[in-house]
């Protein structure tokens, strides 16, 4: 079975490659080479590979800078789904699009689940919103909706990659000599569910092999937290690893006193008892053990 992603540089197409079953054939356009937001490149790409499925792996995924980009983020994030869907409809090909518990205003007090109306506080939040409405349109079992939250891994730009070095030695250093008390503000008052990116792409090939598919899947790491809860554990389970050398101060702070220009949902746990039957998600914790664990031993 052949599947397509576009974006391939980014965190979840880099693990789509990284866990690759041997019975999947997977090839992948960089931004360099297809730019989604040109649909004669799409149409050209899909009429070329003529892939079983694709996975849009690309998104305009910066949070905040979508705020003052909102041009930008709808072309790659609602018209190039469109352009997606189209040509997918007209070579006969599966869909899989990526979204985020960002659809949800985070007003609830429990997991959001599949059946549950979004409504989205943000501009990245809305431009993710309109792309399921596009798939959504499309009322077909062949075309689905992934919603993640929080995805991590060991390396490039993520919460863990930031926290792991904000907690360096050599970070500390440098506000030791800037006369600063080591410290690291995180916020408390958002809760939601941190999601190794590998699990996820665990998720999707198993999604892969699924004849017919529901509209909507959830699927994040079991259990949730605040970003300050993460933190915590990402530090205790850094030290214990070698990763970093002491503990630093982390100070628990509200959104208001962290100042972000961006509105984020003060709760978007999603439920995934939907997706169960596919795949069951592992704690969170674990599932952090497993990627810092990775990081340590190639470390050295
Ligand atoms: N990260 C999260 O916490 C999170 C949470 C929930 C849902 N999601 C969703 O999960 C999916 C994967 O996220 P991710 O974290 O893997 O994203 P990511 O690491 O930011 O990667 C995004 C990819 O999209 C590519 N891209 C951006 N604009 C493009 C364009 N016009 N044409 C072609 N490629 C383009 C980027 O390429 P360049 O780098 O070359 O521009 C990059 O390879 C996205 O749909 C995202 O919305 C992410």
């Amino acid at each position: 079975m052949r599947i397509l992603t576009f974006g391939q540089t980014g965190q979840l197409a880099k693990a789509l490659k990284r866990t690759q079953p041997g019975y999947f054939e997977l090839i992948q356009l960089t931004h360099q080479q297809v730019n989604i937001t040109q649909p004669q490149l799409i149409d050209e790409a899909l009429a070329h590979y003529r892939p079983n499925i694709i996975i849009n792996c690309a998104a305009y995924t910066d949070v905040e800078r979508a705020e003052s980009n909102a041009t930008q983020v709808m072309q790659t994030n609602v018209d190039a789904v469109r352009f997606m869907a189209k040509a997918a409809r007209q070579y006969g090909i599966r869909f899989i699009q990526l979204s985020t518990d960002y659809v949800f205003d985070g007003l609830s007090s429990l997991p959001y689940t599949v059946d549950q109306k979004p409504c989205a506080i943000n501009v990245y939040g809305q431009s993710k919103l309109l792309a399921e409405n596009i798939i959504l349109q499309q009322q077909s079992n062949q075309f689905c909706i992934v919603r993640t939250s929080w995805l991590y891994h060991n390396s490039g730009k993520n919460f863990v990659t930031t926290m792991l070095k904000l907690m360096s030695q050599d970070h500390n250093n440098a506000m030791l000599m800037q006369g600063l008390i080591p410290n690291i503000n995180v916020v408390n008052d958002q809760t939601g569910s941190p999601t190794m990116v590998d699990g996820l792409a665990h998720f999707l090939w198993k999604l892969c092999l699924q004849k017919q598919w529901s509209a909507i899947y959830h699927w994040s790491d079991a259990g949730m937290c605040t970003w300050y809860e993460f933190a915590q554990e990402i530090q205790s389970q850094a030290v214990a690893l070698g990763l970093i050398p002491t503990k630093v101060t982390l100070t628990p702070v509200t959104s208001e006193q962290y100042n972000s220009p961006v509105k984020r949902p003060t709760f978007s746990v999603l439920d995934t008892s939907h997706s169960h039957l596919i795949l069951k998600p592992k704690p969170w914790q674990q599932q952090l053990a497993q990627c810092l664990y990775v990081r340590a031993i190639n470390k050295d």
